[in-house]
C-alpha cells in the first residue's frame, strides 16, 4: 500500500445511529454504501467497517489478508499470556513494587502491550492519536468490557483511553501516574505471515508516526513519574541519545528504563 493510504468508511446495517454518526465527523473519511464488497472495492486501499460487532479494517482486492480488529481475547493474545512472554515487560514497569501501579501508555496503537500490563494489575491510560487506530482500539475495548468474559471485563476494566496526542493529556489526568511506558514505532516486520500483514498495513497507516519519539521521551522524563519505559529493538540507539538506568533485554525486544524515583 503507498504511503498515502487511500481508506473510507463502511457502516452495515445494525450499526448504532449515534455511534455511526460519531465515526463519521471523528475520521473524515468518505461513507461508502453498506452493500459495498471490499473484494472489489478497488477505489480504495483499505476499509475501515463498522458492523454490530464492532471496528475492523480490511484491505480491499480479492487477494487481500482477513481483516484486522483489536481483539484482546484472541487465540495469539491468550497464548502470549501463557508462554510468559509479558514478564520481562512486567519487570521493566516495576509490577509488584506497588500494590496499585498506574502506567500511561502513551503510544497505545492497537493496546496489546495496554492489555499486557492491565492483565498484571496495572491501571492502564492508554493515549492514542491517529483517529483511525484510537477508533479501532476503543472498539476492542468496548467488545471487551461486553464479551461476557470475566477476565476480559475484569482487565479492560482497569484500562482506559484518551484519543489523541499524550502531550496533550490534561495535568489533571497525568496527577497520579506512576510509570509512563513508550513504544513509538512498530517493529520491523515480524515473523509470521500473518503478523507481516497486519504490520504492513499499519505500518503504512503510521508512516512517520514515530519521528518525534525522542521529544516524547523528553517530555516523559519531565512529568515527574517515579519511571519512563521504551520499548525498543534489541541493537537499536537510544532515544533522544539518553542513557536509561538499566535495560531489560529479550530475544526480539529490549525495554529501557528510566528510573527517576522509587516505586513506592
Ligand atoms: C508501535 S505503535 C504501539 C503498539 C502498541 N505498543 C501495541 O502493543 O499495540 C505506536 C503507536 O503510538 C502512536 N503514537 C506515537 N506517538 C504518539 C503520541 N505522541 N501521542 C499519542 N499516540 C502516539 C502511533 O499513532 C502508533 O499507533
Amino acid at each position: 500500500m503507498s504511503k498515502a493510504a487511500r481508506l473510507a468508511l463502511l457502516i452495515a446495517p445494525g450499526v448504532d445511529a449515534s455511534e455511526a454518526s460519531r465515526l463519521v465527523t471523528r475520521l473524515n473519511l468518505p461513507l461508502l454504501d453498506a452493500a459495498t464488497d471490499p473484494a472489489t472495492c478497488l477505489d480504495y486501499d483499505a476499509l475501515l467497517v463498522a458492523s454490530a460487532d464492532g471496528l475492523s479494517l480490511q484491505r480491499t482486492g480479492r487477494a487481500a489478508p482477513g481483516p484486522v480488529s483489536v481483539d484482546f481475547g484472541s487465540a495469539r493474545m491468550r497464548h502470549r499470556r501463557g508462554a510468559g512472554h509479558n514478564e520481562l515487560l512486567g519487570r521493566a514497569v516495576g509490577v509488584g513494587k506497588k500494590p496499585v501501579l498506574r502506567v500511561l501508555d502513551a503510544t497505545a496503537g492497537l493496546g496489546r502491550d495496554s492489555f499486557v500490563l492491565a492483565d498484571l494489575g496495572c491501571q492502564v491510560l492508554m493515549s492514542e492519536r491517529v483517529p483511525l487506530v484510537s477508533a479501532l482500539l476503543r472498539s476492542g475495548l468496548e467488545r471487551a468490557r461486553s464479551s461476557g468474559d470475566p477476565w476480559l471485563q475484569e482487565v479492560s476494566g482497569r484500562m482506559s483511553l484518551w484519543e489523541g496526542e499524550a502531550r496533550d493529556l490534561p495535568a489533571n489526568r497525568l496527577s497520579d501516574i506512576d510509570v509512563v511506558y513508550l513504544d513509538p514505532m512498530f517493529p520491523e516486520l515480524g515473523k509470521s505471515a500473518a503478523v507481516k500483514k497486519e504490520m504492513a498495513l499499519f505500518q503504512s497507516l503510521l508512516e512517520g508516526s514515530g519521528r518525534d519519539a525522542d521529544q516524547l521521551l523528553l517530555w516523559a522524563l519531565d512529568l515527574g513519574v517515579a519511571r519512563v519505559v521504551v520499548k525498543r529493538p534489541p541493537r537499536a540507539g537510544n532515544l533522544a541519545g539518553r542513557q536509561p538506568s538499566h535495560a531489560i533485554t529479550g530475544k526480539s525486544v529490549r525495554y529501557d528504563v528510566y528510573v527517576k524515583r522509587k516505586l513506592a
